[in-house]
C-alpha cells in the first residue's frame, strides 16, 4: 500500500512512504495512570478522551501548529496524524502517522518530516499535554458552573468560574520570530 505523496509540499521526505501504515485506533488502552475523578479522562480542545487517546489527539495537534503542513494535518476529532493524499479531506486510503512521544521510531516517523527544530518543538509540546492530563486528573471532581479544564491545543486551562477571567503564559515552544508577523 504505497502512499502518493507526489503532489505534498512541504517537509516530506522521499522516505515517508515506507514509514506510513494503517494504524489501528484504540481509545482504550491507557500507558498513564488513571484516577477514578472525573472518569479518569482528559479534554484535548473539545474531546474529553482517555489518557492514551488524549496524548495521540493532543500531539498531533502540537504536530499542526508546530509543523504547519500543507501535506500532513492533525485528524480533527481522531488520535491520529494523516497525509493528505492528493489534498483530499479525512483518510479513506490515506495514510497515518502515530503521534507518541513516548515511542522512540515513532518520533523519528514523524519527525523525519520536519526540520530538527520544529521536531523539538513538537516534543515539547506533546510533553506539556502529557503533563496537562496528568494536572486534569489529579484535580478532583469538577465544580459545577465552571469553564471546564482543558488542553486548547499549547495551553493547559484549570476549572474556571464562570464570568471570571483566566490568564496562562504563552508557551516557549510556540515562539515564531519570524512567522508572527504573517
Ligand atoms: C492528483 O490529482 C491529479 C489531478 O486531479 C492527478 O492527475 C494525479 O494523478 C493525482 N495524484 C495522485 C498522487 O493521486
Ligand atoms: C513503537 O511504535 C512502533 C510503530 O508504531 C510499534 O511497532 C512498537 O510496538 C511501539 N513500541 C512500543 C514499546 O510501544
Ligand atoms: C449545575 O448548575 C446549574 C446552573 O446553575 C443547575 O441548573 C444545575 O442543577 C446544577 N447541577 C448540579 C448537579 O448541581
Amino acid at each position: 500500500m504505497g502512499i502518493p505523496v507526489s503532489g505534498a509540499s512541504g517537509y516530506l521526505s522521499a522516505g515517508l512512504a515506507i514509514l506510513l501504515s494503517l494504524f489501528p485506533i484504540s481509545t482504550t488502552s491507557a500507558t498513564t495512570p488513571t484516577t477514578t475523578r472525573d472518569g479518569g479522562m482528559c479534554r484535548s480542545k473539545s474531546l474529553l478522551l482517555e489518557p492514551r487517546a488524549f496524548e495521540l489527539h493532543s500531539c498531533a495537534w502540537c504536530y499542526q501548529y508546530a509543523a504547519r503542513s500543507d501535506s500532513i494535518r492533525a485528524h480533527p476529532t481522531q488520535p491520529y496524524l494523516y497525509v493528505i493524499n492528493n489534498r483530499t479531506s479525512l483518510p479513506s486510503d490515506t495514510a497515518v502517522l502515530v503521534p507518541d512521544v513516548t515511542n522512540a521510531s515513532d518520533v523519528k516517523r514523524v519527525c523525519s518530516t520536519v526540520p530538527s527544530a520544529i521536531c523539538e518543538r513538537w516534543q515539547e509540546c506533546c510533553h506539556a499535554a502529557r503533563r496537562c492530563c496528568q494536572r486534569q486528573l489529579q484535580a478532583g471532581h469538577r465544580v459545577n458552573g465552571t469553564c471546564a479544564r482543558t488542553w486548547d491545543g499549547w495551553s493547559c486551562w484549570d476549572d474556571t468560574p464562570a464570568g471570571t477571567v483566566e490568564y496562562v503564559t504563552c508557551p516557549t515552544f510556540f515562539r515564531y520570530p519570524v512567522l508572527s508577523s504573517e
